[in-house]
């Protein structure tokens, strides 16, 4: 197969978003605009792109990473001057190369699938990708003859009102044959409103060379819609989410309210989970089957396996085993690993620990930098006493131990297996295993002391 590469143009400096970031990096579904442009050329088989960048280039570049190789354009004189920069990686290939839009995040795989096809299909030199718009205003036009044979395309600074009139407007998107290309912007001049050298003049210039120029019509006109403020930005990614959720739902996941609901791109989601609404899934998540997950939760890059329930919850960047029981109101911190069967109540907050199956933390509980054992019992208002004001240090709890209800196990601390800790202790020292500890001082009752005092309140 001859040889596929595109070309994404990031280089502007998208001056309306206000904003220290560049446009491109901007983010939609946990994916930045550029990589949605990515993914959709990656998707369609093409394995080589090119990045030219100009604004913010570092940004632009850690983003994106080794994925692609950069070209820099120092100023941006136009559209076809940035493709200009890529002409030492195009130069002596010999095959198709799509350019592309870095603001441009809903293109869609099958669309430029398509376009590349109809190339080929065509023989043509280029093949420019098209919607049609009730509102076609600020977008280049696409001139086609009287048989519907694309002539050239004008951009609306440049266009007479007749030209104005016409509704089928330039995505900003093509496949050029390589050499064509080359030779074509050779060509290019800037002789135009904006004194830019528009990479819409290359078509004009093959077609007077005697070359054929397609056109693909995106079937969704939301395909083309470049961003360039904050609002589009917000449009975008209302479309964008839809497709995810979609994907999800088709896959067989219920969500309740897919108004109220976010889920990142590329997030996992077992068959017959189902989501509630005001729920926020982030990041590398994946979730098992038969989970219910909501309302009020949001879940960054964790693991959660099958049959768990969370709910009014927050989980960050944790590992949670099957059938697990999750709030409401828990709050569940990074690196955190909790067991198969175990339950996690109200107000209670996991952090860097492990937990084992089956135990049970039920409410009113603080537990960081722990190893808690299987089918343990943390009484309500249990406190891992984890910083001692300079380190932090680590307990370990046993197998079935049980903690009295409001205890501190101040640490570094060993409870052993089984045993018993007395409500109220604050424990210092190691508990042995089957050993019950009491750690507060004895109760005192003064007999007669209120009337002695004169304190009767009845
Ligand atoms: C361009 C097209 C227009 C089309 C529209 C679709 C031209 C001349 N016009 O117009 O026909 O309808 O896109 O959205 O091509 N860029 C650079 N370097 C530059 C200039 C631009 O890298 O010197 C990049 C921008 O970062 C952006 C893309 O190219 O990602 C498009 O540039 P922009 O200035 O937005 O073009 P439009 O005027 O919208
Ligand atoms: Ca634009």
């Amino acid at each position: 197969m001859k040889h596929l590469t595109a070309v994404i143009l990031a280089a502007g400096e998208g001056k309306r978003m206000k904003s220290k970031k560049s446009k491109v990096v901007h983010s939609i579904c946990g994916k930045a605009l550029i990589e949605w442009v990515y993914k959709a050329v990656d998707d369609a088989g093409v394995k080589d792109t090119v990045i030219v960048v100009g604004h913010r280039a570092d940004q632009v570049k850690e983003c994106m990473g080794e994925r692609a190789e950069y070209v820099t354009q120092e100023k941006q004189l136009g559209t076809g001057h940035a493709v200009m920069q890529a002409e030492e990686h195009l130069k002596g290939k010999d095959g198709i190369v799509v350019v592309l839009c870095g603001d441009t995040p809903l293109i869609t795989s099958d669309t430029i699938s398509k376009a590349i096809k109809t190339h080929k299909d065509n023989k043509n030199a280029a093949t420019v990708i098209t919607a049609v718009l009730e509102d076609p205003s600020g977008y280049g036009r696409i001139i086609r003859d009287s048989v519907g044979n694309v002539l050239k395309i004008v951009e609306h600074r440049d266009a007479t009102d007749k030209e104005k009139g016409v509704n089928e407007i330039n995505s900003g998107m093509y496949c050029f044959t390589i050499s064509d290309l080359l030779n074509a912007l050779k060509e290019l001049n800037n002789n135009n409103s904006q004194g830019e050298y528009y990479l819409t003049d290359t078509l004009e210039i093959l077609i007077k060379k005697g070359l054929k120029v397609g056109a693909v019509i995106a079937e969704d006109s939301d395909e083309i819609l470049g961003i360039n403020d904050r609002i589009q930005l917000a449009k975008a990614g209302e479309l964008l989410k839809k497709r995810v959720l979609n994907n999800l739902m088709m896959s067989g996941v219920t969500i309740l309210d897919p108004n109220s609901t976010y889920i990142d791109e590329g997030v996992k989601i077992g068959m017959d989970t189902v989501i509630y609404p005001n729920t926020v899934i982030e990041g590398k998540t994946v979730i098992g089957e038969n989970c219910t997950i909501g309302t009020n939760c949001r879940i960054v890059s964790s693991h959660i396996g099958n049959e768990v329930e969370v709910l009014n919850s927050v989980i960050l960047e944790s590992a949670i085993e099957d059938e697990v029981k999750i709030g409401p109101f828990a709050y569940i911190r990074p690196e955190s690993k909790i067991g198969r069967k175990v339950k996690i109540g109200d107000f209670v907050e996991i952090k860097k620990s492990v937990i084992g199956e089956k135990t049970k933390i039920p409410h009113l509980t603080y537990v960081g930098d722990a190893e808690i054992g299987k089918n343990v019992n943390l009484g309500c208002g249990t406190i891992v006493v984890n910083y001692d004001g300079k380190k932090k240090h680590k307990t370990i709890v046993g197998d079935h131990a049980f903690v009295g209800c409001n205890s501190n196990l101040v640490s570094p601390v060993v409870v052993g297996e089984g045993a018993y800790i007395a409500a109220g202790s604050t424990i210092t020292e190691e508990v042995p295993q089957d050993a019950l500890a009491i750690a507060r001082s004895r109760q005192v009752n003064k007999e007669d002391w209120v009337n002695k005092k004169g304190l009767q309140r009845k």
